[in-house]
């Protein structure tokens, strides 16, 4: 009982702490907030500890190579000082796969130098690429499974994982990231359903065979001094699949074989995949899709544990290997949390980043009050799915990149005010409030909710500026609702805060 009381005690105690950082001057959080510390991964320096982890954008064309869409994509998060930039993942191999970028062959070289460099010149951002084998799939359901491949195809691997990375290496980059989560290849042979009946499965001593290859071939082809970063699932969450409980076991070999940072991710395999008509299965549409990148029914930093107990057992085995923990991490006070409590080292921010880039920027300044922050609605997701050029839903209409503004003059009510008001109808709490003005654009509502008598008012979503209606749909009868809105512009200045309405269904 004592230690329950001394554990929440200090829980408390974490939590004050951090707001006390967050509501100081921008220099004071500069002083003394962990995620603005710098963490040298091999010979690369990180100017903090906000990692942006491979996303996808599908803005290549077939033909893989980087484009003007690709390269403002990425020097969009330099100029938000995003901490690591780790650049979507791209095949080391030839196989088709719609919109993909590539690092297969010497002919991608000129143009990833080129992107290296401009990200350098940005800002102090560090960049890396993330490589990926995959296998092949069809439209008709087919696809090849690890056990159908043959030696001499498993020796291909390694060598293409080899020559990429020395790619990567040759390009400027500050490093590489090897692909080994979800439903690819390294990760299906670390899987606990791999069905390979020799040396590459069945006992995870075999499972993990490959990727230790791939590893030995990477470092000998990119030196010592060179970051090789490592991608894997910490939990595969699907039935059969396995646990931190290998997992950590995992990392500790990699680790011990020369890995540079562990970034832990989960979920997003084929084996829980729901099939669509003439489609190719899309690795993220059951329930491990979801753990791989939770959407907004599920509480934040819901895959905090899986990257804690990893950190924990490298830990306890005396390996100081960073530990990355991305999933729905998306305030300054949660990050702080995870990296002061030593549950990781890195913070990975995926859709965060893709709402507004200039998180970082924001936070270290001391306004993060400014942050157009993600609704995880996860339409990003569903554009990947469907091969469509990835953007965020909260970005103003037809916008490819998200919008830039140094603006300062906030969104202003009509003079009569906000007038929200709320009806509960068929289940649902309908919000309804006059639009807001802004010398720009009126770029967004921020919804708060409070439920009950007492306590703080929680953000529950963003509405897009188009829009001034919003409909909750997590309320129940029996209880009482308090809700505002907040108006955003491009550059995230918030207006006052409309009247407070309550309803009790
Ligand atoms: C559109 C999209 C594309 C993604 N592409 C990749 C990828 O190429 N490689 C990867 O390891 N993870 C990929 N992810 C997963 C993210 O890196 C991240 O782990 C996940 O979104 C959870 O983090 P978040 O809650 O900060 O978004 C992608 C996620 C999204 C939404």
């Amino acid at each position: 009982m004592a230690s329950i009381v001394l554990f929440l005690f200090q829980n408390f105690m974490m939590k004050l702490l951090i707001r006390v950082y967050l509501r100081s001057s921008a220099a004071n959080i500069l002083r003394t907030m962990k995620l603005f510390e710098p963490i040298t991964l091999n010979a690369t320096r990180l100017s903090n500890r906000i990692v942006l982890p491979a996303m996808v954008t599908r803005l290549s064309g077939e033909d893989g190579h980087i484009n003007k869409d690709i390269t403002d994509r990425y020097l969009r998060y330099a100029k938000g000082e995003v901490g690591l930039i780790v650049v979507e993942a791209m095949a080391v191999h030839t196989a088709k796969s719609g919109p993909l970028l590539r690092l297969g062959s010497d002919d991608y070289l000129a143009e990833h130098r080129e992107l290296a460099a401009k990200i350098h010149a940005t800002s102090p951002s560090k960049v890396m690429p993330q490589i990926i084998h995959f296998l092949k799939i069809s439209r008709n359901g087919w696809r090849q499974t690890v056990d159908m491949l043959s030696l001499e195809e498993i020796d291909a691997i390694v060598e293409a994982y080899g020559a990429a990375a020395a790619r990567a290496r040759a390009a400027g980059y500050d490093g590489v990231e090897l692909h080994m989560a979800h439903a690819y290849t390294l990760s299906s042979f670390l899987s606990r359903r791999n069905p390979r009946k020799d040396d590459y499965g069945q006992t995870l001593e075999n499972r993990l065979r490959l990727p230790l290859r791939v590893i030995e071939a990477v470092r000998k082809n990119v030196g010592k001094d060179f970051c090789v970063g490592l991608r894997f699932d910490g939990e595969e969450c699907v039935k059969g699949g396995y646990t931190a409980n290998e997992a950590r076991v995992m990392a500790l070999a990699f680790a011990r074989a020369g890995i540079d940072y562990i970034s832990v991710s989960a979920g997003g395999k084929f084996e829980d995949a729901v099939p669509k008509e003439g489609q190719p299965l899309y690795p993220y549409t059951g329930y491990s899709g979801d753990r791989c990148m939770p959407s907004a029914h599920y509480p934040d930093g819901f895959n905090r544990p899986i990257s804690a107990e990893i950190k924990r057992y490298l830990v306890a085995n005396s390996v100081t290997t960073p530990v990355l923990s991305a999933g729905k991490i998306n305030t300054p006070e949660l990050a702080e949390h995870i990296l002061q409590t030593g549950e990781a080292d890195l913070i990975g921010m995926a859709r965060p980043l893709l709402a507004d880039p200039d998180w970082p920027k924001k936070v270290k300044n001391g306004e993060w009050d400014k942050v157009i922050r993600c609704c995880y609605a996860n339409v990003c997701k569903s554009l990947d799915e469907n091969f469509r050029k990835v953007r965020c839903f909260l970005w103003p209409k037809g916008a490819l990149q998200a919008p830039e503004s140094s603006d300062r003059e906030p969104p202003a009510w009509p003079k009569d005010g906000a007038a929200l008001n709320a009806d509960w109808k068929q289940g649902k709490i309908r919000l309804n409030w006059q639009s807001a003005s802004d010398n720009e654009q009126v770029y967004g509502y921020d919804v708060y909710r409070r439920e009950g008598y007492g306590g703080n008012f929680v953000r529950l979503t963003a509405v897009p500026g188009g829009l001034s209606t919003f409909f909750d749909e997590q309320a129940v009868s029996g209880c009482r609702y308090e809700y505002y809105v907040r108006a955003y512009d491009i550059a995230g200045n918030r207006s006052e805060s409309s009247n407070v309405v309550a309803v009790s269904p």
